[in-house]
């Protein structure tokens, strides 16, 4: 019988890999006054070392928080519920669960910025408005990497440099507000490079950015991952990136991973009727220009209540009365494909079908 336990992405060629960060089961909700937002309900993932993972999904699905919870950071009222967050560092030590780490001790700030890194959605989140960005950045090398101040303030200025910056010795003496906003994201993603860490959490790291720039820091981050084996979580609504960048996908939709499997399985053969309306969604090279792009119908609902079943039923075209809005859908391995996951019920009984097959057993 195939597995329907909900186990992470094993690289592409099917085998166990090294991971860097492993999620299990992460529960995260926000209790409010209104009520309780299950933000993450129990997600499972992986990212192998030295590859990129691809988080996508429609707005409020869970993906900053699910980087944020990675690093203890999910802001109040929300709280971390249950799950654990596994990091093996590459020195080949034991994993942590960094979870057992207390919020603002010594070791999770130890770990922020050393071992793992993060580019926030929103640049003022990270940057601090009282010191120059050439100074933040400076700190960070300091604390991680070198005693050195002649040292730090020249790799500060060859990473802004890196980055794009233009005049990067005038910018390390600039004030966050002095900067643009694409100045800004560029100099929040040179902090979160010039610590060289293990694993880098991008969240819509370039959507502020021209094309021309944006494609430079995508290079960038890839020069960077073939030189220090860094991996990479990327958070973003372009599937172009995302094409262009990752190894594996995680499609999210409220709160919980739909969809898992390498990029190419995600872009050539999608599972999820929400993958495949997401694909449908965005403009293609080639199609008839008078033909008009495919819109997921409806909105994600409200996250304060609790949709029963499969909770993209109200909206998904291959609904199914009597099962979809009834049964929350177990994720399910592929038999064609073990690394492609599925939480969709219209693979449950192919599931079976095929296993059944192969197995010789035609009584199901
Ligand atoms: N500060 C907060 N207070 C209450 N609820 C929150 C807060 N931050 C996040 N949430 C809840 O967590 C859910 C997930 O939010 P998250 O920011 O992870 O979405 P996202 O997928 O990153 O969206 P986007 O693509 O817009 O950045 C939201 O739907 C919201 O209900
Ligand atoms: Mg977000």
């Amino acid at each position: 019988m195939a597995s329907t336990a909900m186990s992470p992405v094993r690289g592409q060629a099917g085998q166990a890999e090294d991971f860097v960060i492993r999620v299990e089961d992460l529960r995260v909700e926000f209790r409010t006054p209104i009520g309780v937002s299950s933000a993450l309900d129990g997600i499972t993932f992986e990212v192998p070392r030295g590859k990129t993972l691809g988080v996508v999904g429609e707005s409020g699905c869970g993906k900053s928080v699910t980087g944020l919870a990675i690093l203890q950071l999910v802001p109040l009222p929300g709280i971390i519920t249950s799950g654990r967050v596994l990091f093996r560092p590459h020195d080949g030590s034991e994993a942590i669960n960094l979870l057992e780490y207390e919020r603002m001790g010594a070791d999770m700030r130890g770990t922020r910025g050393k071992n793992i890194s993060m580019i926030f959605q929103e640049p003022m989140t990270s940057l601090n408005p009282c010191y120059t960005v050439g100074n933040q950045i400076k700190e960070a090398i300091l604390l991680h990497q070198t005693k050195n101040h002649k040292e730090a303030k020249e790799r500060a200025i060859d990473i802004l440099q890196k980055v794009g910056m233009p005049n990067p010795e005038r910018i390390f003496g600039s004030y966050p507000h002095e900067l643009s906003g694409g100045m800004r994201q560029r100099a929040m993603i040179a902090m979160g490079l010039s610590c060289t860490p293990d694993l880098l959490i991008a969240d819509e790291p370039t959507t502020a950015l021209d094309v021309t720039t944006e494609a430079n820091i995508l290079e960038l981050m890839r020069e960077l991952q073939q030189e220090i084996g860094m991996s990479i979580m990327f958070i973003t609504h372009n599937l172009g990136v995302v094409a262009q960048m990752c190894d594996d996908v995680a499609v999210m939709y409220l709160g919980r991973i739909v969809e898992q499997a390498s990029v190419e399985e995600i872009f050539y053969d999608p599972k999820h009727p929400y993958t495949i309306s997401l694909l449908r969604s965005i403009p293609r090279l080639g199609t008839n220009r008078k033909e008009h792009l495919e819109v997921i119908r409806g909105s994600v609902p409200d996250p304060y209540t609790r949709v029963s079943g499969c909770p993209f039923h109200p909206r998904c075209p291959s609904f199914m009365p009597g099962i979809c809005d009834k049964v929350y859908p177990e994720a399910l391995h592929l038999p064609s494909s073990p690394q492609h996951l599925v939480r969709c019920h219209l693979y449950n009984d192919l599931n079976h079908q095929e296993v059944a097959t192969s197995s010789g057993d035609k009584s199901s």
